[in-house]
């Protein structure tokens, strides 16, 4: 099959969140099963920085966008089996930062546009266009209105991963003319409309022909209206053709055996001494009084979804009994916040403000426990990395965070590779967190706990068949049995 993943980030190249690492591994997963799959992003000036002498120039084109008139240039790039393709374009692409500009509108109908034409001028022949949230989410309704896919009487098929309808691409309606070239019609008869704006997200869900979200009980969610942001009304319209695909880990990335971050590299035989050690330096490191205790770690976006306000007030209970280590930037006051509790705290807890690869690697083979309360997690991908470091994940009962993590009851020691919680709510969280500091004093609770987690596969192997099963459904549904 041929597969063409559009995204507004993806790995090794860009990343803000786990949409990154979902995009790779997946293409991978796809590829080493023998399909051809290519991504399609955004020239970022981190990327053009780093590769503008080494990608090829394959194509450069003009972008109508009514009035304006913008260049575009495609670069091609092969990595590990997957071909990707850049869209440049220095006066929308080349800043610090992905999102959160005044224009990102703008920006990403350029980018939505340009998808369009470079699939036109390379003449690509593709099977499925898997599209990834919001910013690539106006591309199949172009696409399925653009003449020059017809005349050649081919046409693709299309599928939408939701990874957080918290993001819905909403825009002032009169943008669909004015950059997209779209008849105000497709706002009137609703294809595009969303709670009284245009958005890319509902764009994507109404044209699709598939809709997935990254676990199953995050597709529940979204059906019955929990964390759905409004979008179960419209979800509920595609039912039949909505299914939750639980993510995967990527088992080279994250694997403490050969771990180049981390030291001493250890498996699961030698999981117990060696994380000790870990621990030993890292709270070294942090000048902490007492390394012995047990630690808890927090790699995250500093964002309310992820619940770090849980995190912040719950740090001073937990100072003197454990250490606590959090990783990660964001919104502002949360990150002052975390400042302020490790001057407060200093002998028991160290905050670093930043996106920090190796030390995120360090933090989870180090801790024994990891907080991760999220108020909404469509999957989350930590948990699973915490497993496979023989770490212990603490998890609201929320999203994929069910499907991924057997909360201890004190009944289930057997299964048993994290903890539970139900309400969003500090005196909630605190439950967890001492029956974790008992399981630390309980030695062979805390091992029979460690094996389980290490133990868990969370491969993509399987989620890649359930997603290759989905796109062979639309395909033979529709009589084209031409891939391979
Ligand atoms: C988003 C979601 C997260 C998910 C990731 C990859 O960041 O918030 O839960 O794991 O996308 O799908």
């Amino acid at each position: 099959m041929n597969i063409m993943m559009i995204s507004g980030e993806a790995n090794p190249f860009v990343k803000t969140g786990g949409l990154a690492d979902v995009v790779y591994s997946l293409s991978q997963s796809l590829a080493s099963k023998g399909h051809d799959v290519s991504i399609v992003l955004p020239f970022y000036k981190k990327i053009k920085d780093k590769l503008q002498y080494e990608a090829e120039l394959v194509s450069t084109f003009p972008v109508y966008m009514s009035w304006r008139v913008q260049y575009c240039g495609v670069f091609k790039y092969h990595y590990e089996g997957i071909s990707y393709y850049f869209i440049d374009n220095e006066q929308y692409f080349y800043r610090d930062g992905l999102y959160g500009f005044d224009d990102d509108t703008e920006r990403f109908a350029y980018f939505d546009l340009a998808v369009v034409e470079l699939i036109a001028h390379l003449n690509l022949k593709l099977d499925i266009i898997h599209v990834h949230d919001w910013q690539a989410g106006m591309i199949p309704l172009l696409l399925k209105t653009d003449y020059r896919l017809k005349v050649n009487e081919y046409e693709p098929k299309y599928v939408l991963t939701i990874h957080n309808p918290a993001f819905q691409g909403k825009f002032d309606p009169y943008y669909l003319g004015d950059y997209f070239n779209l008849s105000q019609s497709y706002y009137d008869n609703g294809t595009v409309r969303f709670d009284n704006c245009a958005s890319f997200l509902k764009s994507a869900i109404v044209m699709c022909d598939k809709i997935t979200t990254v676990s199953p009980t995050h597709a529940r969610e979204l059906l019955e209206g929990n964390h759905a942001y409004g979008l179960e009304t419209i979800i509920r319209l595609r039912e039949h053709d909505f299914v939750g695909i639980l993510n995967g880990l990527d088992y080279e990335e994250f694997n403490p055996e050969t771990d180049k971050y981390i030291s001493p590299n250890y498996n699961i035989d030698t999981a117990y001494k060696a994380k000790r050690e870990n621990k030993e330096d890292i709270c070294k490191e942090y000048g902490f009084k007492d390394p012995s205790l047990p630690l808890f770690g927090v790699v995250s976006r500093l964002t309310s979804q992820k619940g770090i306000a849980l995190i912040l007030d719950i740090v001073p209970i937990l100072s003197g009994r454990a250490n606590v280590i959090i990783l990660g930037c964001g919104q502002r006051e949360l990150e002052d916040r975390a400042t302020f509790l490790s001057r407060c705290y200093a002998e028991n807890v160290g905050v670093c403000l930043s996106y920090n690869n190796p030390l995120a690697h360090k933090i989870y083979a180090a801790s024994d426990f990891f907080l991760m309360p999220s108020e909404f997690e469509p999957c989350g991908i930590s948990q699973m990395i915490c497993h496979r470091y023989g770490t212990l994940p603490i998890v609201r009962h929320t999203g994929g965070l069910i499907d991924t993590v057997n909360g201890y009851d004190n009944k289930n020691l057997e299964f048993a590779d994290g903890f539970h919680f139900e309400e969003y709510s500090v005196q909630a969280l605190i439950h967890p967190c001492f029956t974790a500091l008992e399981v630390y004093r309980d030695i062979e609770k805390y091992l029979v706990m460690q094996e389980n987690a290490m133990r868990r596969e969370h491969t993509w192997d399987n989620s890649s068949e359930e997603y290759l099963n989905l796109y062979r459904e639309i395909l033979d549904f529709n009589g084209l049995l031409c891939y391979t």
